[in-house]
């Protein structure tokens, strides 16, 4: 994995960045108002707003793997950060409360301390993409401009994030041995599904009030799965040609090469 070229974008991903338009008067209906806002309070704890760090019992072992992964990490989730504040300016702007507690906030941390950090990764990663499901159906049916504008800028890093984890997983190549592929896809869309069902007893009655529908989210958390498993394996795909041809032109470009790759 190209660490600096993370880091490199990471720090561009600072800028350019235009700040929602949070003194824009408020109209939202009377019937859709409270649901709106407890999806966006619950979310602002859930995005960013607890612990912003790797928090499984092991995490170090990822953190310190090299200088700059801890960099990556860090720039991570100081995007996270960034994603509680937006959400905070948007609870404070429709006269919400900073919540510190849910049950499926403190199972999602519960999980990620207890099950080692390889699972905690693929947990945050799952965590992105039916996020990024749940933003883009927000984003399609928020009754507030600013909220929406808040979606574009969270949506282009999640976007970011998603990508990074593609990286790193296909670098690690521990996945993709023989019959460990399928076991691996399987167990990946089935926490997947999990994951997306968890957010939708909490998010489902907002996104229905404003205008979505179940059928829309978990199409685009279908599609947010799909496409992040073929990408994976189209990126695993072109590495193993890029190996072939070096070991071709210099046979001792040795099996090592592969199999000492780190792994998370
Ligand atoms: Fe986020
Ligand atoms: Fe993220």
């Amino acid at each position: 994995m190209n660490h600096a070229k993370w880091i490199a974008y990471f720090e561009r991903n600072r800028l350019d960045r235009l700040e929602p338009d949070w003194s824009a008067p408020v109209s939202i209906s009377e019937r859709t108002f409270g649901l709106f806002l407890k999806s966006i309070e619950q979310f602002r704890l859930g995005d960013g707003g607890g612990p912003a760090s790797l928090i499984a019992f092991d995490a170090e072992r990822f953190r310190s793997s090299t200088e700059q992964m801890r960099k990556i990490v860090d720039l991570w989730f100081a995007e996270e950060a960034e994603h509680a504040r937006l959400l905070g300016c948007a609870v404070e702007r429709l006269g919400g409360r900073a919540i510190n507690s849910h049950w499926s906030f403190t199972a999602f941390c519960w999980c990620r301390r207890a099950l080692g950090v390889r699972f905690e990764l693929q947990v945050l990663l799952l965590t992105e993409l039916v996020s990024t499901a749940y933003y883009r159906v927000l984003r399609a049916h928020s009754p507030d401009i600013p909220v929406a504008q808040m979606c574009t800028l969270i949506l282009r890093d999640e976007a970011g994030h998603v990508a990074f984890h593609r990286d790193r997983l296909a670098d690690s190549r521990q996945h993709v041995k023989g019959g460990s592929n399928a076991l691996w896809r399987t167990q990946f869309c089935v926490l997947g599904l999990a994951a997306a069902t968890m957010l939708w007893v909490n998010h489902g009655p907002c996104l229905t009030a404003i205008g979505g529908s179940r059928v829309e989210y978990f199409r685009e958390v279908r599609q947010q799965l799909r496409h992040f498993i073929v990408s994976l394996y189209q990126l695993i795909k072109g590495a193993k040609k890029e190996f072939s041809f070096a070991r071709r032109g210099n046979p001792h470009v040795g099996k090592g090469a592969i199999t000492g790759l780190k792994s998370t």
